[in-house]
């Protein structure tokens, strides 16, 4: 039987999944959940397609509407943790950090010139996201424009990450925290 990989171990795989996740659109973890606070506190979650992954800051990119519920939260409160899943894996990661946002600046910019005309054209709808309206709108179409003004980075630097890999021969639960001091790490029951 194989032994239990170490935490260092550990660390590299959820390291590389993140990069999968990113570079492989059919990865479970391109589009994990991200969870924000509303202003009265109560929690908010919701998918997004993960858009790039820098290991050495432990920064996620993921692209939004800067008129978008999340980004309101996050402006109030940057706090934010996100979770993925992937099933044929049996590996849940749970990451927990702070968002800082970026729209109108050079990050939004290159991240802007980076993405395809498919992902822009959302980015031009009217009225905002999230507006009521009497019924469902059609796509928006090319000639609408003015995205870019819309379109905005969340990079979200997570200081703690959870993994859980469901395993025949026991389940392996590991909590990491990188803190000021250095790296904590250890083993959780599961
Ligand atoms: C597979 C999938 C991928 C999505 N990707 C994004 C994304 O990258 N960015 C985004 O803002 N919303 C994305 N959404 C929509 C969000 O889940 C959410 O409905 C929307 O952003 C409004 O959220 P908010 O009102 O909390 O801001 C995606 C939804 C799905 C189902």
């Amino acid at each position: 039987m194989t032994p239990p990989p170490t935490l260092a171990e550990v660390r590299a795989e959820a390291f590389r999944r993140l990069a999968h996740g990113v570079a492989d659109r059919r990865s479970a973890f391109h589009t994990p959940a991200l969870a924000t606070l509303g202003p009265d506190g109560a929690p908010a979650i919701r998918t997004l397609v993960l858009r790039g992954f820098d290991p050495g800051t432990r920064t996620l990119a993921l692209h939004t509407d800067r008129r978008s519920g999340k980004w309101a939260e996050l402006a109030a409160e940057p706090r934010a943790a996100l979770h993925a899943y992937d099933a044929a894996a049996q590996v849940q990661l749970r990451l927990s950090g702070r968002a800082a946002l970026h729209a109108g600046d050079a990050v939004a910019a290159a991240a802007w010139a980076g993405s395809g005309p498919g992902s822009r054209l959302s980015y031009g709808i009217a009225p905002a996201p999230g507006t009521p309206v009497p019924e469902p709108p059609p796509a928006p179409r090319e000639a609408e424009g003015g995205g870019e003004a819309h379109f905005a980075v969340i990079l979200l630097r997570f200081d703690r990450m959870e993994w859980l890999h469901l395993h025949h021969a026991g389940h392996r639960r590991a909590r990491f925290h990188w803190r000021p001091e250095g790296l904590e790490e250890t083993w959780l029951v599961p």
